[in-house]
């Protein structure tokens, strides 16, 4: 048995997070530029000017929050000479690849969104239905979902789930309307994308077919939903992976059947924590396949007896798992599958995982061989315990 790991983009949505305000301990700035630097305090009696309509590769919000550190020179200079200054400074501490990543992803976006959403020309099409775009729990969740969120507690939590396998909820969450209202809309920018050729990423490199909502003016959406209703979840089900830190999320919908994507190969997902929920239609097969959580390390190793789980779909059900748990979907033979997916990402795990080496609190294997450890060292204790009594006796 194989994984195909990392075989997934690895695409972050976001700009560099933290752009770090270059300052050293003595109060004097680091030259960035060679003679541009910034304060080590802010003038908090400044009031920053707003760069929201200025096109340029870091967010406005940047602009604004660093102006307060400015020299004072510069800081009574127009706004773009300002701008100018703060960009030159913030050019060094970027890497050149990663922002032109994302700045060509925020330009194909703003292409498909502005053709999409704002034109109406015949040629285009316009969403067919504005309020999925923006959340309107009550019509979009089941009862029973909503109440859960709502008292927020393990047990409330649990009252709704059915724990298929450790670490695997299932439970019911999407209403059907608001599954065939997304499905049609799905639909509906497929059709506009046809129309137009317009050359479209799909959702990650292992599925030909699906698209990317965050691509077509759901992202708002999705964003609440992993903040308001998987967030809550996670905080309470996955802390070890970052659960209660989640910040960020990649949603798509993925579609299967005999002229689609058939299945998908052995993998684990770019996500912290997946939600996965099937919106319909009618189909037969696409099981979904557990087997056992792993780290970057042990990603390829055997598989326990006990982490073995299949699982299949049902339409509105969401299935809630660590992205790190591997897993893959059986051929569906008949008819057509669409499933929501949201990988749900925290950047503060990513950046604790960097210096740590044991994951044993979510890794099977990392566990195994902990336990393994201990167990070793039990039992050297232990003869050398016997090798010191039969000293004595003797
Ligand atoms: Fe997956
Ligand atoms: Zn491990």
């Amino acid at each position: 048995m194989s994984v195909v790991d990392g075989t997934f983009d690895r695409r972050r949505d976001h700009p560099p997070a933290n752009v770090a305000v270059p300052v050293n301990g003595n109060g004097v700035g680091i030259t960035a530029s060679s003679d541009h630097r910034l304060k080590l305090n802010p003038n908090t009696e400044h009031k920053p000017d707003s760069y929201d309509d200025l096109p340029m590769e870091f967010s406005p919000l940047l602009f604004s929050c660093l102006e307060r550190y400015l020299p004072p020179a510069i800081l009574s200079s127009p706004r773009d000479a300002k701008a100018q200054y703060m960009r030159e400074i913030l050019l060094k501490y970027s890497p050149e690849g990663e922002r032109i990543r994302v700045q060509k992803h925020k330009e194909y976006r703003q292409k498909i969104i502005m053709n999409y959403q704002e034109l109406t020309p015949a040629f285009f099409l316009q969403p067919l239905h504005k309020e999925i775009y923006s959340m309107h729990a009550t019509n979009f969740f089941a009862p029973s979902f909503l109440k859960a969120i709502h008292e927020s507690t393990e047990d409330r939590f649990r009252d709704i789930m059915s724990e298929a396998a450790p670490g695997i909820f299932t439970f019911e969450m999407l209403q059907p309307q608001f599954c065939e209202l997304l499905l049609k809309e799905v639909k509906n920018f497929e059709k506009w994308v046809c129309d137009t050729k317009f050359k479209i990423m799909r959702p990650n490199t292992m599925n030909k077919y699906g698209a990317v909502l965050d691509d077509f003016g759901l992202e708002p959406m999705l964003h609440k939903l992993m903040e308001d209703f998987v967030r809550p979840l996670s905080k309470v089900f996955f802390p070890e992976v970052g659960g209660a830190t989640l910040d960020s999320h990649h949603g798509f919908v993925v579609e299967y059947g005999i002229d689609r994507d058939v299945d998908l190969g052995f993998h684990v997902d770019d996500a912290e924590v997946t939600l996965n929920v099937c919106l319909g239609k009618q189909f037969s097969g696409g099981e979904l396949f557990f087997r056992g959580v792993r780290c970057d390390k042990h990603v390829n190793t055997e598989t326990q007896p006990e982490e073995i789980l299949d699982y299949a779909h049902v339409p509105g059900r969401a299935i809630l798992h660590r992205g790190r748990h591997r897993h893959g979907a059986r051929a569906t033979t008949n008819g057509h599958r669409i499933n929501l997916i949201l990988w749900c990402r925290s950047s503060v795990f990513r950046e604790l995982k960097k210096y740590q080496r044991d994951f044993s609190s979510w890794c099977g294997e990392c566990q195994r061989e902990k336990k393994e450890r201990q167990q070793l060292s039990i039992s050297a204790t232990k003869e050398e315990l016997l090798k010191k009594d039969g000293e004595s006796a003797s």
